[in-house]
């Protein structure tokens, strides 16, 4: 990230996520203020984001988003009452979720990210709720622990954490400081996050699409800097004493959520994935 400057592709996926909720209606993943925090109307998104070469990247943002809800969602039912929401940009989770819930949420994201949304929310006119607190932190210069520490988090509860579109643009030491202080959590906690195959196991439309964002997210001081390969992710998570480790590549991805798709995909590519201790 450019240093002192909010995150240019926090915008970028709060776009795609306002995109889809004119061009998809929502069918994938609903979000009421997903427009409104980008303070822009219907139709200019529908103007200015309707070129096919939008689609892919507008949809896997789509489902990143439910598959963490959707699990988010299982987890509250089953009792977790503490969210951490890593990264957050422009996500509205705490915004939208019901007292009813009772819960209690942490927004983490680098400080002049986090400066920015409050501002955003604010010229929106969305309230923000008394469950929510939030927690600036640089990872490259702050460790999690510390970070949510400061901001009140309790290491004793159960915790589920998302961390959508993040794990791309941190170092490979910040990222397993993060999943270590996750897996490392006395009473359990669950972690959602994304991430992509290696570039050179991509092929076809799909390597192509890569390198084109690659090339775009690098000129906007937000390069991508790591990527994984599926079975080592996974023995390394198991290592860290995450127990059960649910992983959707590309095929799977459509398999859940496009079921009637005729084109088969490719197997490699953009993966969400979800790590639990408990
Ligand atoms: C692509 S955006 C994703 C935002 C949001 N999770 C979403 O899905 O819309 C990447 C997010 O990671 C945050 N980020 C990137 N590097 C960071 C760092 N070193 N410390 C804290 N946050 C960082 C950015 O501020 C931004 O909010």
């Amino acid at each position: 990230m450019q240093s002192g400057r909010p995150s240019r592709t926090a915008l970028a996926a709060a776009t795609h996520r306002a995109a889809h909720q004119v061009l998809e209606k929502g069918c994938i993943f609903n979000d009421p203020l997903a427009l409104p925090i980008l303070g822009e109307d219907a139709k200019t998104v529908a103007r200015h984001e309707g070129q096919p070469s939008r689609r892919r990247m507008r949809i896997f943002i789509a489902v990143r988003t439910r598959f963490a809800e959707d699990a988010l969602a299982a987890a509250v039912e089953q009792g977790v009452r503490q969210v951490v929401v890593l990264g957050a940009g422009l996500d509205t989770y705490a915004y939208r979720s019901t007292p009813r819930d009772r819960l209690r949420i942490f927004e983490v994201d680098h400080p002049a990210t986090q400066d920015w949304k409050r501002q955003r929310l604010e010229h929106a006119g969305i309230p923000i709720p008394s469950s929510l607190t939030f927690a600036p932190i640089d990872f490259e210069r702050q460790t999690l622990a510390e970070g949510l520490t400061l901001a009140g988090f309790d290491p004793s509860q159960q915790t589920f954490f998302t961390c959508l579109g993040v794990v791309p643009y941190l170092t490979e030491e910040a990222v397993w400081s993060t999943l270590s202080f996750i897996a490392n959590l006395p009473n359990g906690a669950q972690v959602v996050f994304d991430y992509s195959d290696p570039p050179d196991l991509l092929s076809g439309e799909v390597r192509v699409s890569h390198e084109l964002r690659a090339t775009h997210v690098a000129r906007l001081g937000e390069a991508w800097l790591n990527y994984f390969e599926a079975d080592e992710l996974r023995a390394k998570l198991m290592a860290l004493g995450f127990c059960e480790v649910e992983d959707l590549g590309p095929s799977q991805i459509a398999a859940r959520y496009f079921p009637n798709r005729f084109n088969p995909l490719p197997n490699r590519g953009g993966h969400i994935l979800r790590a639990t201790t408990i």
